[in-house]
Parts: structure tokens; sequence; C-alpha cells
């Protein structure tokens, strides 16, 4: 069977195409109300996922959560560094404080007989970028950060995290303060080619 012509979803296709981070700095209020957040998540837990494992969950920071956790992680940044500088402490403090809301996306994995961890942990890095979709088709800006506090073990702990669990990323969400430069994208045709089974 061929396909049409033109493409049934062009407008979906535009828009995927269009897709670009807002950086958390330029990220105000207002933010997604706990329904708008829902529809995201909606679209977003609808990712490919091997076995069927469900391999993610979720957790808002918002309000004035997102100044205590802040605090807490200039904190942990000491006890990393006594000697970091004021610049470095400031950016710590300010880490949630910019976007609205913030979604860390939590990936569950722990042994499994069958999937491999890597997939696992692939399907939560599909959510957090659906999720950056879904952001943008409700009229949000959203920006993926890690940085360290994603990775140190202290700050899970402090996160809730479970010994099997990791974070995939934070999902800063908010209303754009200004048009996100565009930035330079891969040529897909350049990093296209063919099997050959003769070569
Ligand atoms: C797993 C992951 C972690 C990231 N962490 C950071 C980060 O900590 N700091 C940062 O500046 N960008 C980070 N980025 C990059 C931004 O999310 C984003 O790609 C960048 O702002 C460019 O925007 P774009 O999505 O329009 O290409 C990360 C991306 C991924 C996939």
């Amino acid at each position: 069977m061929s396909h049409p012509d033109s493409t049934p979803f062009d407008d979906l296709l535009t828009a995927l195409q269009k897709r670009r981070s807002v950086p958390a700095k330029q990220l105000g209020e207002p933010g997604p109300d706990r329904a708008t957040l829902l529809r995201m998540l909606e679209a977003a837990v609808r990712v490919p996922d091997h076995g069927k494992r469900v391999p993610f969950r979720f957790l808002r920071i918002t309000g004035d959560a997102r100044q205590a956790l802040g605090e807490r992680l200039v904190a942990r940044a000491l006890e990393r560094d006594p000697g970091a500088g004021d610049a470095a402490l400031e950016k710590d403090r300010m880490r949630f404080a910019h976007a609205p809301t913030v979604l860390a996306v939590i990936a569950r994995l722990g042994p499994d007989e069958k999937i491999p961890e890597s997939e696992r942990f692939s399907t939560a890095s599909c959510v957090c970028f659906a999720l950056l979709q879904a952001a943008q088709a409700c009229g949000y800006g959203a920006q993926w950060l890690t940085g360290w506090p994603a990775y140190d073990p202290v700050v899970q702990r402090l996160l809730g995290l479970g010994v099997d669990e990791r974070i995939a990323g934070f999902i800063h969400i908010g209303t754009p303060r200004l048009d996100a430069p565009e930035r330079e994208r891969p040529h897909p045709a350049a990093l296209l080619s063919d099997w050959n089974p003769t070569a």
C-alpha cells in the first residue's frame, strides 16, 4: 500500500519540526495547573515501553518547595566542596526557582529478568522528551535539565528516590519570557545512509 502524497497530520509534523527548548531562566508564571499538567502527562506516558514495565514516575516541584530545594542544594554543594564560590552557590540556590513547575522524571529500575536496564531508562528518557513536546503543544516552554543534583545520592534521597531509582531528567515548565533562540540543527540527510549487504 502506498502512502498518500501529503502527510495526514501535516500540522503535527510541522509542530514537531519546530520544537525547541526554552532555557529555564526564561520561563516565568504562569505554569500549568494540575489539570493541565495531567493532560500533558497523558501524552507523555504514551511512550514505547518494552515489557510494559512503566519504568518511570513523576515528582512535581512547585511553589515554595522550589526555593526550599534550592537551599538544600546549597547546603549539599558546600558539603561536596566547602570552598565553593558565591556564584556557584547562587546558581544552585536558583536552580529550581525560575520555572513555576519542575517535574522530575524518575526512572524506576532494579532487577529485571528480561528487559535490560538501558531499555527501561530509554523509556523514561522518552517520557522526558514527550513531556517537552506536550508542554509546547499546550503553549508552554520547557527545558530538560540534569546537572549534578540529578546524580548526587544525597539529593536523590532528599527527593525520596528509592535505591533502584534514578533521575532521568528535571523538566522545567513555564511561560516563555522571550522567543527562544534557534540553534543549529543536525542535517538528517548527512546522517542517513543505507546498509549495503555487499560492502
Ligand atoms: C539528558 C539531558 C540532560 C540535559 N541537561 C542539561 C543541563 O544540565 N544543562 C543544560 O544547559 N542543558 C542540558 N540539556 C540540554 C537541554 O535540554 C536542551 O537540549 C538545550 O537547551 C537545547 O535546546 P533544544 O531542545 O531546543 O535543542 C540536557 C539534555 C538532555 C537530553
